[in-house]
């Protein structure tokens, strides 16, 4: 079941989402799209963070995103793609107009069934569907540590990625790849991310400011981040590719 209140957190930020959230390894676009399209529809847009990796594999792009602060950034930034306002579960796109439908970071905020059922109704027959989720790297507990500040009701391996049930109505899984990648950020921004997760979005002044005191801690006490102004942050990134059955 979808949190109203969390899926609605991304109506009012935009540039700090775009600034402080990692961004995706180019491989990841690569796996889902192996040959160049001609269309790709990337839902759930954001500011354009998967967006931009697409436009090398298809000539034409469009994004679709509910917020407006998160789309005006994409349409800032990505002046080439096809920008519209819109839904998982209501897409403004044609029935089978698309070759490839991609959701970031995305897919757990929707109503599964009929965002499943919207899709397969704008891709062609047989499209693709590409589902990608940055994670933690569990090996790195420091990071680990602050994701439970952040999510404390959520296992070591990320809620996310586990609502990609392996099974979609009316999809085939066909291709399942896992991409190890390291970033390198300053503390500063490393902090200031977590001010962009949902559900520090919606804590409460106090709450929020006790939870990022709690990451400031972890830092200050893991010997690979300790008094250190930057640091080496590994991700996984989790690719479902699935066809339309
Ligand atoms: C965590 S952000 C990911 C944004 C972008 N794909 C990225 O990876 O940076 C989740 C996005 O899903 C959007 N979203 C939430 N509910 C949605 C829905 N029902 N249909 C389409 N997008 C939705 C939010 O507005 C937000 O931009």
């Amino acid at each position: 079941m979808v949190d109203e209140v969390l899926a609605r957190s991304f109506e009012n930020i935009g540039d700090e989402y775009d600034r402080y959230r990692p961004g995706f390894p180019p491989q990841a676009a690569k796996i889902i799209i192996p040959s160049p399209v001609d269309s790709v529809l990337d839902l759930g847009a954001g500011t354009g963070k998967f967006t931009r990796l697409l436009q090398k594999h298809a000539q034409r792009v469009i994004a679709v995103e509910p917020s407006v602060p998160m789309m005006s950034v994409l349409q800032r930034t990505l002046p080439g793609v096809d920008a519209r306002r819109g839904t998982a579960e209501s897409i403004p796109s044609a029935d089978s107009s698309v070759d490839a439908v991609t959701v970031a970071q995305a897919f757990h905020w929707f109503d599964r069934d009929s965002a499943c059922a919207e899709i397969a109704r704008v891709l062609v027959p047989g499209g693709t569907l590409g589902l990608v989720w940055n994670r933690p790297d569990p090996t790195c507990a420091w990071d680990l540590a602050c994701h439970r500040i952040a999510h404390p009701a959520v296992s070591e391996t990320d809620a996310t990625a586990d609502t990609a049930a392996e099974e979609l109505p009316g999809f085939t899984l066909v291709r399942q790849e896992q991409v190890r990648w390291v970033e390198h950020i300053t503390r500063d921004h490393y902090v200031r991310r977590w001010s962009t997760i949902s559900s520090v979005i919606v804590a409460e002044q106090d709450r929020r400011d006790e939870m990022l005191a709690a990451v400031d801690d972890v830092l200050d006490a893991a010997p690979q981040t300790s008094g250190l102004p930057e640091f080496e942050l590994p991700h996984l990134t989790d690719v479902f590719v699935y066809r339309r059955s």
